[in-house]
């Protein structure tokens, strides 16, 4: 896609490159080469509203030992983005950016959720173009969840958010940590030389809806345990 050949232009200009879209730009050869290259890349899609909260609360639902079954999102936009989230295959990356942000939460408690990766609640995002509102997107959202004696607890959302002025703060918080990280070098006793760290910076997680790791490094989408990966890292 055209976005992958701004990221390979990016990387072999030696500068790092943060996905803020949902669209799957940064493919395996990218990464590969960001490797080969030393150079920084991050993604994918910026945490601005819905799923941040979603990072949130059902955190704090699974970690309460309250079950969620089933999550439902519903947002209507009516910016730019929302126009081109009308078109399906758009649509799709952002839908699959939105949900797997409850995938580690729900896998990590296996009390609530005995069959693995099979065993997760229902979870559905839809995603409306309503011109008049502009910028200014709504978000409504309904976590039904099992308690107590099967009992159920229903919570509803509903959250404006003015597009815009959540994602611009995001990206200058990327450009600085990604540039705090260009900067960083480090070195442990089993190593000779010092060194940066791996081309994928997980670090960004905090910040992105759908965050890339490295080769083997879980995937944290809790937003608290993201950011106190940051804290120990610059307490570090
Ligand atoms: N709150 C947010 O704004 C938010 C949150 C998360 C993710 N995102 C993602 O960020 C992206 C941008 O969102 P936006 O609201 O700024 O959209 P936008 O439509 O306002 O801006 C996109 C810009 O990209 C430019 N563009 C399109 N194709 C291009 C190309 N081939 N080369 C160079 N430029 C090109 C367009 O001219 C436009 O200026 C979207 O993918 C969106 O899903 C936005």
């Amino acid at each position: 896609s055209q976005s992958t050949v701004f990221a390979v232009a990016s990387i072999l200009e030696g500068c790092s490159y943060i996905n803020g879209s949902p669209q799957n730009t940064l493919v395996p050869g990218v990464i590969e080469l960001a490797g080969q290259k030393g150079v920084f890349i991050g993604g994918d899609d910026f945490k601005s509203g819905q799923t941040k909260m979603k990072s949130v609360l059902v955190d704090f639902l699974v970690s309460a030992g309250l079950k969620p079954e089933s999550i439902v999102s519903y947002n209507h936009l009516g910016n730019n983005d929302g126009k081109n989230l009308q078109a399906p295959k758009q649509f799709r990356s952002k839908e699959i950016s939105k949900s797997n942000v409850v995938d580690d939460m729900v896998e990590s408690n296996h009390i609530l959720y005995p069959g693995g990766k099979s065993d997760h609640p229902d979870h559905c995002v839809v995603i409306k173009y309503v011109p008049f509102v502009k910028d200014s997107k709504r978000a409504m959202d309904e976590y039904t969840s099992s308690i107590f004696m099967n009992g159920k607890n229903t919570i509803v959302m509903h959250n404006t958010c003015e597009d815009s002025l959540l994602a611009a703060p995001i990206i200058i918080d990327l450009c600085l940590f990604t540039e705090l990280m260009e900067r960083i070098h480090y070195k442990t006793k089993g190593m000779s030389e010092w060194g940066q760290m791996k081309p994928v910076l997980s670090i960004l997680s905090y910040l992105l809806k759908a965050p890339m790791v490295n080769k083997g490094a879980p995937v944290i989408n809790a937003l608290f345990k993201q950011r106190e990966s940051i804290v120990n890292l610059f307490r570090a």
